[in-house]
């Protein structure tokens, strides 16, 4: 496995990812609009001429937000989220971002227990903030 950044030439392997990992996945024009844009780092986990792994960071000045991370089904638990977010953080790191917010699910249990192993504590609530099932948005940060 390894870790690059993802080119607008990775769209449909991203979209078949974000597909299997999401009931609500992001649209290709998001996708692609991320991909193109250089205050955002898309990173991929690769194997083989495969995507299994996917990272959303959009830096904003000295702050960034994790928009997104998802690993293919098969390959959980094999520690590739946690490459995937540590490359991410470095990266915004690289470009002067001192602090990453992000918003979970509360019943997100992978997600959160993800976020907590790589340092992120929780800061706030949003009530109600997801629709489809209606649920509560746990905001999480990490100094980085
Ligand atoms: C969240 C997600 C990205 C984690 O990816 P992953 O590659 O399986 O995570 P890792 O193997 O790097 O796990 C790192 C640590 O996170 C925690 N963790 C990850 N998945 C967990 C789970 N299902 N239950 C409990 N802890 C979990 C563990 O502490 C784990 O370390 P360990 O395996 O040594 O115990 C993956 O479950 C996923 O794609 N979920 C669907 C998409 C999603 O919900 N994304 C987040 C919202 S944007």
């Amino acid at each position: 496995m390894e870790i690059t950044f993802a080119a607008p030439r990775d769209l449909q392997m991203i979209m078949a990812l974000e597909r299997e990992c999401f009931a609500h996945p992001w649209s290709e024009e998001g996708i692609l609009y991320e991909l193109e844009l250089s205050d955002s780092g898309v990173l991929a986990a690769r194997e083989g001429t495969d995507i299994i792994g996917v990272a959303i960071l959009r830096t904003l000045g000295d702050e960034g937000e994790l928009y997104s991370i998802a690993v293919r089904e098969s390959a959980r638990r094999r520690g590739i989220g946690l490459s995937l977010l540590r490359r991410a953080l470095r990266w915004a790191a690289g470009r002067g971002v001192r602090r990453v917010y992000l918003e979970v699910r509360r019943s997100n249990a992978a997600a959160r227990a993800l976020y907590k192993a790589a340092g992120f504590t929780v800061c706030g609530e949003r009530k109600n903030y997801y629709d489809d099932p209606r649920e509560d948005a746990v905001l999480m940060e990490a100094e980085v």
